[in-house]
């Protein structure tokens, strides 16, 4: 043993320890650690991974054939070594099916019962998938309640305060909770309003229930985990869901030049977007069309220089279209849509506009009116005439 010691002892001095950043996206099949010893090895020694943040430290170990005994369960059977690991010097680690959790510093080191020599030592980082971390949650205006879902899957060994937030507001916090809640610094917009369950902390099931809706509730919540550091577990997006009735209009209009279909996105956009109003029954269907300006190439010929949307729509998203010189054959069904740069498209409003014709009686009384309007100022000019003839003959 003493032996082994000094042998170990000099190869720790021979070559430093392997110091890597190894980065991956959850979801990934798998993630290898590096760890390799180029010098022959004589002894039969453990070979052994581990993290000291966690307890059990043990991530691996390894002496002629693994030996998952003392192995932190988190990783149960998602750790592997090369067969020849021991022949070849290659300790690299194969870690499958990386999660958000798994970050940390990996420590590859070899051990005979009394000495440890570190090989190398990753800092493994890995990077929640866009899709995996948001989750998109949608209320109905008027619903009783909503839960945002957030859900930590290991068991937590400490006491840790749980926060959920939003960036867009000051203060930004919605609800926090340690070992009971604590929402002094609550923004007040939820006051009363938010529960998270009794049980939270010990089933790792951190789902906010937000209760009397409103619709400044709309927006982005991030559910994060503080102990050491803040570790964001989820992102949730809480959007409104449009019923298909609120969302078409009826318009109905008589006696006007032009009228206003609307159309109006709840939320502020962040990318570009191309935002059409459409008739379906028409061919070519575009009605309007504007991405960066107006684009009204396709655009069908009956609306030409008929229609127009605020300058400012995209700031303000209020894609409402001004029809003017209205006529009969406006009357139909309008939809507004949004197309991302990914070619998704959402309906934001859909407007059954009927233009009434003006009734045929009101049609005869309007020319019975000219014509007694005609009949009346025809007898006024003559009566004048009249009189400046006879006031012209008294001079
Ligand atoms: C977590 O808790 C919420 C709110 O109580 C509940 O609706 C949800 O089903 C729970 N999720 C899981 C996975 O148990
Ligand atoms: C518009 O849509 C409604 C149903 O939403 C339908 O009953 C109506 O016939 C449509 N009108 C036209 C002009 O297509």
């Amino acid at each position: 043993m003493g032996l082994f010691a000094v042998f170990v002892f000099l190869l720790y001095v021979t070559q430093d320890a392997l110091t890597a950043k190894v980065e991956v996206q959850e979801g990934t099949e798998s993630v290898v650690l590096p760890c390799q010893y180029s010098q022959p090895l004589e002894e039969i020694f453990t070979v052994k991974w581990s993290r000291h943040d966690l307890n059990p430290t043990i991530v691996h170990q390894s002496r002629e054939g693994d030996d998952g005994q003392s192995q932190n369960q988190l990783f149960s059977g998602r750790t592997s070594m090369r067969s020849d690991a021991l022949d070849s010097g290659d300790f690299s680690l194969t870690l499958s099916k990386p999660q958000l959790s798994d970050t940390g510093n990996y420590i590859c080191s070899i051990t005979d019962d009394e000495d440890e020599a570190t090989l190398s030592d990753v800092q493994l980082h890995v990077i929640a998938s866009p899709e995996s971390f948001t989750v998109k949650v949608e209320v109905q205006e008027g619903a009783e309640s909503v839960v945002l879902p957030c859900q930590y899957n290991q068991v937590l060994e400490e006491v840790v305060t749980v926060k959920w937030s939003r960036r867009d507001l000051n203060p930004s916090i919605v609800h926090q909770r340690r070992e009971g809640d604590n929402l002094q610094l609550q923004n007040q917009l939820f006051s009363g309003r938010t529960s998270m369950r009794s049980d939270a902390l010990d089933s790792g099931n951190f789902s906010l229930t937000l209760r009397n809706f409103q619709l400044s509730d709309i927006g982005n919540y991030i559910c994060s985990m503080i102990d050491e550091e803040e570790k964001t577990l989820s992102e949730v997006e809480l959007q409104l869901k449009v019923s298909q009735d609120s969302l078409t209009k009826k318009v109905e209009v008589q006696w006007v030049q032009s009228v206003v279909l609307p159309c109006q996105y709840s939320q502020p956009l962040e990318e570009m977007v191309t935002v059409k109003w459409r008739r379906l029954d028409l061919n070519p269907d575009i009605v309007h069309q504007r991405r960066e300006g107006d684009d009204l190439e396709s655009q069908n010929e009956l609306f030409k220089g008929r229609t127009s949307m605020r300058p400012d729509a995209f700031d303000s998203s209020d894609f409402s279209l001004t029809l003017s010189e209205l006529q009969l054959s406006d009357s139909g069904n309008y939809t507004c849509s949004m197309i991302d740069d990914e070619e998704k498209e959402t309906t934001l409003s859909e407007v059954n506009l009927h233009v009434k014709a003006i009734p045929t009686w009101v049609t005869v009384l309007l020319v019975l009116l000219g014509l007694l309007v005609c009949a009346v100022s025809g007898g006024l000019l003559y009566n004048f005439r009249h009189k400046f003839r006879s006031g012209k003959s008294i001079l």
